[in-house]
């Protein structure tokens, strides 16, 4: 949450000269929803650090008080966690009169249930220095308005809006939310980076793969599936003869895999026989250089062979299987132990956020 009291403590912080290898941001997401059946509101924040949760706050937890999310979180004081539950408190309070506000902008009923987004955070350059800050509501699903943050003014994206623009300039807010986004969460930002140096400054290079399926219309597509790395950014781009195909790729979001780390892939079609003239290229800050992998047909897997000779030679079948074993156990359990359950587990990452991070500031 935003502290807009820069405790004596953190001045230690501006001397601290922070060298990282990409920039690096936190955000908070905030969501207040209303409820039908009119209990109070309820408030629910969390905060980011890069691609890792640190904290959260939910109004309807039992013990309403901002939590650690993350390993490296035991060591801010306690008075962090009093102040960030204080504000977290006011600010639920804050939502359930701006949900009311809000309500009557639109003419809505007493009985619906509407929803406030808020998003807001920094981004610092590699060297430390303030980078850029970004602040932007939605209600029920819809931009509202965002603050723009050259100017530090706000801009009503909804028509709406207007009734909250005027107002906050009445309050001069935006002056608040320049010293936050420039100062406060500037100085936070490096002392989290400092605190979770060894989770939050690793970076883990993605292990990548090509595979080949075809479709039911004779049609082939080779998918370069890139698994656990870290952070989140990477670029997987598919070249034919060289050149960058963006048209005919197919990528999906970079998604969680479940245990820290991140995993993605790019598919692109072709008629058969063109595989040899595709090549996937891999760009992330654990590489040194881009990765660059093209389609290996499999040789005969070893236990077609097997199952060939078994029945003629059941021996045999007991020796591969063991020279399998060993072979496993010689790579320490990795080699070829694909684990699809990575694949298909749900989200734990982004499951604080229900869903609703929200678009790039836009203004
Ligand atoms: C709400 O009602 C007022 C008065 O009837 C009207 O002027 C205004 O345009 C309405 N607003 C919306 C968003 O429908
Ligand atoms: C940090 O890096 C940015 C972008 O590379 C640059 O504009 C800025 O002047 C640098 N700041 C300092 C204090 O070196």
């Amino acid at each position: 949450m935003k502290p807009y009291i820069i405790s004596l403590g953190l001045l230690e912080i501006l001397i601290l000269k922070g060298t990282w290898a990409g920039s690096h941001s936190m955000r908070y997401f905030s969501t207040a929803m209303s409820r039908l059946d009119l209990r109070e509101p309820r408030f629910f924040s969390v905060g980011y650090v890069d691609d890792q949760q640190f904290v959260r706050f939910d109004s309807y937890s039992e013990s309403q008080r901002m939590e650690p999310r993350a390993a490296w979180m035991d060591k801010v004081d306690q008075d962090y966690w009093e102040r960030e539950t204080q504000m977290s408190r006011k600010a639920a309070q804050s939502y359930c009169v701006g949900l009311e506000n809000l309500r009557s902008y639109y003419n809505q009923s007493e009985t619906g249930v509407h929803i406030i987004q808020h998003m807001y955070g920094c981004e610092i350059f590699p060297n430390g220095s303030f980078k850029s800050g970004f602040e932007q509501y939605a209600y029920d699903g819809k931009d509202y308005i965002c603050l723009n943050s050259e100017t530090y003014s706000w801009t009503a994206i909804d028509p709406q809006a207007v009734n909250s623009k005027r107002k906050w300039e009445e309050r001069s807010i935006s002056e608040k939310e320049k010293a936050y986004l420039e100062e406060t969460c500037v100085l936070w930002l490096h002392k989290h980076l400092e605190n979770g140096k060894e989770l939050l400054l690793r970076t883990d290079p993605p292990s990548v793969r090509v595979s080949r399926h075809s479709g039911p219309d004779g049609e082939v597509s080779l998918r370069c599936r890139a698994q656990g790395f870290y952070p989140a950014e990477i670029s997987l781009t598919w070249l034919r003869d060289g050149e960058e195909q963006l048209q005919d790729t197919e990528f999906i979001e970079t998604r969680p895999g479940g245990d820290g780390t991140f995993q993605k892939w790019a598919a692109v079609a072709m008629a058969p026989g063109q595989e040899d003239r595709y090549s996937c290229r891999v760009q992330h800050e654990a590489l040194a250089q881009p990765l660059s992998l093209r389609w290996e047909p499999e040789a005969p897997s070893v236990w077609v062979i097997v199952g060939v000779t078994a029945g003629v030679l059941v021996l045999v079948t007991a020796v591969v299987a063991g020279a399998v074993i060993l072979r496993r156990r010689n790579s320490g359990g990795k080699g070829g132990a694909y684990v699809p359950a990575a694949v298909c587990r749900e989200t734990t990452s982004t499951e604080g956020q229900m869903g609703l991070e929200m678009s790039p500031p836009s203004c």
